[in-house]
């Protein structure tokens, strides 16, 4: 295929709404606010604005010129940009981690489903035990398998259609319903009784707390959040047209991105609160045990409201992970199909066929398969391990080296200013950071997940 009849974004909304589709997922609304709660609240908050402005985007802004300037899968995009080197590595481990990423990202976006399902059907106001429901599910083989398979359908679909008329579209018509659904749910929270003290805890910092731990986790979340590392960012890049203003781009789809973690705080805080008892340091059952607990203590005198809440906060979560599982399911996809020269449609068949298998599997190991180990973890924490906390900060530093070291410098500030057409006045520091500060930070991330 050619430069010039490669599938492009037909518009810079469809650009920033399919980019911030990556970015947006179960990592702000599902993760993020665990890691609040677990880290002692708005400190964290405050630590992870920093990263995602100082770290986050000089890096997204690598990874959309090094696509943009290729034209070409991520793995291809090195071999491009630094012929002959050993570089084109650093694409090849980019797609083997949205690979195993989205094979356990898929758990948890099956279990989204599943809820959904289960709010719809009225299971969050009669009183059941939370903490049982999920266990039960997440250890039922079939039903959780039955979630994945259905998860991964959902992204197939989409992706098969191609860039534009599934993508793009896609992006453009789940984006806007994800923003109101979440504007809603933020207004419902402001009238919960647990709304004071649930925006205390996320907006008064209590600097005592700001641990190294702290720092860590919550740049490995800006990064797990921005989707960066792995390739993702760099793919959608490819599909940019020449005149997008990279930098801008980055600057509203961190926004996007932040806006939306910082709202999914508002609304789970002040619900956690509004029930006695339930704590906000759940970790990552809080949105699958505490949050059904507050749907069914807190609205015990309105259930229609609870059942309402309920289930939009449900199809909210389903959006966030399929706008994301999507942009995983891309790079591979652009990868095989180009690579191997297949139809882009025999390639989405591999990588759907493939996941889905190592997805079934990844849910057995919270049932059937949980005595299966390898390195004293499940094959889900496994592949959590080795792509998000290895890979992942892995690639991130080699990103900013290469951008920052590597690249000829004439083509990093061509491709942020356009051929110098859009003025770029803080180009030093963008360059500061990627050559000096990720590469240290990151290495900092990354010592501390491995000796964790
Ligand atoms: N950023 C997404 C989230 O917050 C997850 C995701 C999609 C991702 N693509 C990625 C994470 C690439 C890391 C790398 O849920």
């Amino acid at each position: 295929m050619s430069a010039n009849d490669r599938a492009n974004f037909g518009s810079k909304l469809g650009v920033i709404l399919a980019s911030a589709g990556s970015a947006v997922g179960l990592g702000n609304i599902w993760r993020f606010p665990s890691e609040l709660g677990s880290n002692g609240g708005a400190a964290f908050l405050l630590v992870y604005l920093l990263c995602i402005m100082f770290l986050g985007l000089p890096v997204m802004v690598s990874e959309f010129l090094i696509g943009r300037r290729s034209q070409a899968n991520t793995a291809t995009a090195y071999q491009k940009l630094a012929p002959g080197s050993k570089w084109h590595y650093v694409g090849l481990m980019g797609v083997f981690s949205a690979f195993l990423i989205l094979s356990y990202y898929v758990v948890v976006a099956g279990w989204t489903l599943e809820y959904t399902v289960a709010s719809v059907t009225n299971s969050f106001t009669d009183g059941t035990d939370y903490t049982k429901f999920f266990g039960d599910f997440v250890s039922n083989p079939w039903k959780s398998s039955l979630y994945v398979v259905l998860f991964m359908l959902l992204t197939h679909v989409v992706i098969v259609r191609g860039v534009t008329d599934g993508i793009e579209r896609f992006s453009k018509v789940m984006m806007p319903l994800l923003l109101f659904i979440i504007c809603i749910l933020v207004i419902c929270a402001f009238s919960m009784p647990g709304a004071s003290e649930g925006l205390n805890f996320l907006l008064k910092p209590d600097f005592s707390k700001v641990t190294t731990k702290v720092v860590l986790s919550a740049m490995g979340q800006a990064f797990f959040s921005m989707s960066l590392g792995m390739g993702c960012l760099c793919t959608y890049a490819s599909y940019f047209g020449r005149d997008t203003n990279l930098l801008r781009t980055a600057g509203s789809v961190a926004a996007i991105d932040t806006m939306v973690a910082v709202m999914a705080g508002i609304i789970i805080f002040p619900a956690v609160y509004s029930v006695p008892g339930l704590s906000v340091d759940a970790g990552p059952s809080l949105v699958f045990v505490t949050l059904p607990n507050v749907f069914n203590i807190a609205f015990h005198n309105a259930p229609v409201l609870g059942y309402v809440f309920s289930v939009m906060f449900y199809v909210l979560l389903v959006l966030a992970a399929l706008t994301s599982t999507i942009s995983l399911h891309e790079v591979v996809t652009a990868y095989i199909s180009e690579r191997f020269k297949l139809a882009r449609k025999t390639g989405a068949y591999v990588v759907t066929i493939s996941c889905t298998v190592l997805g079934i599997l990844c849910s057995l190991s919270f049932g059937v398969l949980k005595g299966f180990t390898l390195f004293d973890m499940g094959l889900f924490d496994l592949f959590d391990f080795v792509s998000a906390k290895f890979l992942m900060p892995l690639s991130g530093m080699l990103i900013a080296i290469f951008t920052g070291w590597y690249l000829e410098r004439k083509i990093v500030f061509d491709e942020v200013t356009n051929y110098g057409s859009i003025r770029m006045p803080l180009f030093k520091l963008y360059i500061f950071l990627l050559k000096y500060f990720a590469p240290i930070a990151i290495m900092s991330i990354f010592i501390n997940e491995l000796v964790k």
